[in-house]
């Protein structure tokens, strides 16, 4: 079968389209032909070795996909979620990281889904913004009830940050957004982000202290690392939680202690690979995004569709910020 294959851990230069053996599916595990492939940052993060638990190359490439499952579930329509191995003719994924691809959905928008929706809504719920399932700490969501809840969403017009933003809406909550470009961020105004933030010209830290009137937000989602998460700190409310998930600058998150004590803040992790295991949070997060894609509140937004042959060009978009919302790999027609 055609594959994406990483051939050496050097950055996406080593991409090459190759010729590479069907996946041969464990037990509980299902096999999928391929139609498109959602590139996430940890793409770009693993085709330079940069991922945790990243196996020696060569390896086939991406971790998001849509298409049609074969075997026993033959014909459905389906969109799934895998470590690696995404962008090939054929995927194996197990049945649990399998969704329904919603009829009013192409494969490209199906595509864009399940990394970016499940992470966004996660972010929402371990920031205690969520309804129904109880989040990790009772008493965080009972402060954050009191009030229209704050964020400040990070990469906001990337494919995380725009699913972040049409759930926010959704939930009720105050969204300030960053990115380094005033064209993306018209466009995601145009989806509900109340305060964008063009970082290149505004200090974020300031904005968010003079439009709340210095109470600061009640969650960041942050996935820059460095200097960011120390000042995302910085930028919370009593009781309220940097969400860090990620370290797209590719330096070790700065931790500011004082910011802490001074309102009781924290930082928590989110690793969408981990939580995708427990079937008791997936579930219901599913439940919800699933009520919500039927009621057409949900929409994947996708910047660029580009041919499994430019690959190489969709990893760059990503490497340089240059992509809104999601970039799609086509690879079958
Ligand atoms: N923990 C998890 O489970 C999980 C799941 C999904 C994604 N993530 C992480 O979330 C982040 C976003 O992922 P994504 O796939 O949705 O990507 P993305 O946001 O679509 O693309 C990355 C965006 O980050 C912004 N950016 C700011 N500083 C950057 C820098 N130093 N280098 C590169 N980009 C920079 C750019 O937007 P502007 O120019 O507009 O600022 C760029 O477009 C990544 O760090 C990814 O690893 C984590």
């Amino acid at each position: 079968m055609k594959a994406l294959v990483i051939t050496s851990l050097t950055g996406p230069e080593a991409l090459a389209i190759q010729d590479m053996p069907e996946p041969k599916p464990k037990p509980g595990q299902c096999i999928v032909r391929v139609f498109a492939g959602g590139l996430n940052f940890a793409d770009f993060m693993t085709s330079k070795g940069g991922y945790p638990g990243t196996p020696p190359a060569p390896l086939v490439a991406g971790r998001e996909f849509a298409g049609v499952e074969e075997g026993g579930g033959r014909g459905r329509r389906v969109m799934g979620y895998t470590q690696w191995g995404a962008f090939a003719e054929k995927a194996a994924t197990y049945e649990n990281m399998l969704w329904p691809v919603p009829d009013h959905w192409t494969f490209e928008q199906a595509a864009a889904f399940p990394v970016n929706y499940f992470t966004a809504y996660l972010g929402y719920w371990q920031a205690g913004m969520t309804p129904g399932n109880p989040p990790p700490s009772v008493v965080h969501r009972e402060e954050v009830a009191k009030r229209t809840p704050r964020v400040l969403i990070h990469a906001v017009a990337g494919g995380v940050g725009t699913a972040a933003v049409q759930i926010g809406r959704l939930l009720g909550v105050e969204m300030y957004g960053t990115s380094s470009s005033d064209e993306k961020l018209a466009r995601v105004k145009e989806l509900g982000l109340h305060h964008p933030i063009n970082y290149k010209r505004h200090e974020y830290e300031e904005v968010v202290k003079n439009l709340t009137r210095g109470e600061g937000v009640d969650a960041v989602f942050e996935m820059l690392g460095g200097e960011h998460t120390a000042k995302s700190l910085r930028c919370l409310r009593d009781f309220g939680r940097v969400i860090q998930y990620g370290t797209a600058t590719g330096r070790a998150p700065q931790i500011d202690l004082r910011a802490m004590y001074a309102k009781s803040a924290s930082v928590q992790g989110l690793w969408l690979t981990y939580l995708s295991q427990k079937k008791e949070i997936m579930e219901p997060a599913w439940k919800q995004l699933s009520e919500w894609i039927s009621q057409g509140k949900l929409t994947p937004q996708i910047g660029h569709v580009l041919p499994l042959e430019r690959a190489v060009e969709a990893y760059k978009l990503l490497e340089e910020g240059k992509n809104y919302g999601k970039i799609v790999v086509k690879i079958a027609a």
